[in-house]
């Protein structure tokens, strides 16, 4: 769409003016048709400059996450290549599904405004409300055996780590297996699903789901949630622009990717670094109990290593797991 393109172009120039007639040429489309395109961004709050023989600049943006923004700093990434920016949806996750079984490419990156139905795990709902969070997910078509990407998980735990702490300058910890927690409180969940293959079993596609509190104040989640969420915002003190931080969360998938699974010690040891469940005493939830155990280690397949009080160690690959001091749980 024009619009998006011409904002690309925009965003692209900085503080530079740019004229009507160049941005028509690079973009292959009517003076008429960039000048159309300006004034519908504009309808939608961007303040943009006009100058006589300057042309336009853009001078303020209001904070979406939209193509025009990210299809330019994302040029060249796997990940990311493909985008699809939408206003509204049930569930990015559930949106991907849809697009892989239509045969949507290895990389497609779907964002939302809000979800109307948004995942978590263990068939929990994910507060998704409109303009405040990042509700992205990552559509990929690994060529490995479903046994093979057991763990990517825990790969894509800390590739949004590395994505918020390039556009933030904080990096979150990761409460084992994969929710994001800043300053003792949940920031981000991950819902990573398969599509196999119904008659061989192969694995057709993953999708890796990302949930960002960025804007939320406290009255943004639900009184349940309230006392265990946070935000970048609440902890920050300041907004943050959610196109930069996709853009930055997106970039860090596409590194993550391209180095799946050869680079798993160099995963493995920065997951351990950012754990923040080893070395505390946590309570694994069943359906049918709640277990005290001490979590002693990440072992070589990121599963978490507990002891319990008779002394007998196991190895979780999945599975609940609250640690004492946090979310209530004292
Ligand atoms: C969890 O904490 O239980 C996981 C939450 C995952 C939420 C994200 S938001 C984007 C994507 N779409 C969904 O419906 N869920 C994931």
């Amino acid at each position: 769409m024009s619009r998006e393109k011409v904002l690309s172009l925009l965003l692209e120039q900085g503080d530079r003016y740019v004229s009507g007639e160049a941005m028509s040429r690079a973009l292959g489309i009517s003076r008429a048709a960039v000048w159309k395109a300006i004034e519908a961004l504009r309808q939608e709050g961007y303040v943009i400059q006009s100058a006589p023989n300057r042309g336009y600049r853009l001078e303020n943006a209001p904070d979406r996450v939209r193509e025009g923004e990210l299809s330019g700093p994302l040029a060249g990434c796997r990940v990311g290549g493909h985008l699809l920016c939408l206003e509204t949806i049930d569930s990015t996750n559930t949106e991907a599904k849809r697009q892989a079984m239509a045969g949507a490419p290895d990389g497609l990156v779907i964002v939302s405004e809000e979800q109307t139905g948004g995942r978590g795990r263990r068939g929990r709902s994910f507060q998704s409300p409109k303009g405040k969070g990042l509700y992205l997910t990552a559509l990929l078509r690994p060529r490995l055996d479903p046994s093979q990407v057991a763990d990517i998980t825990a790969w894509v735990a800390v590739a949004v780590c590395d994505g918020i702490e390039a556009a933030c300058g904080v990096r979150p910890q990761i409460k084992w297996t994969n929710d994001l927690v800043l300053n003792g409180r949940k920031l981000c969940g991950i819902l990573t699903e398969l599509g196999l293959e119904s008659e061989s079993n192969d694995l057709d596609y993953l999708i890796t789901g990302i949930g960002i509190n960025v804007n939320h104040t406290p009255e943004d989640f639900d009184a349940e949630v309230r006392p265990i969420a946070t935000s970048l915002a609440q902890e920050l003190g300041h907004p943050v622009r959610r196109a930069q931080l996709a853009v930055e969360i997106i970039r860090a998938l596409d590194r993550m990717y391209a180095q799946f699974p050869q680079n798993k010690q160099d995963y493995l040891e920065r997951y351990r670094a950012d754990c923040l469940t080893v070395g505390k005493q946590v309570q694994l939830i069943t359906p049918a109990a709640r277990e005290e155990a001490f979590a002693v280690a990440i072992d070589d397949d990121f599963r978490l290593v507990v002891e319990y009080p008779d002394g007998r160690r196991a190895a979780l690959s999945a599975g609940e797991v609250s640690v004492r001091g946090m979310y209530g749980y004292v």
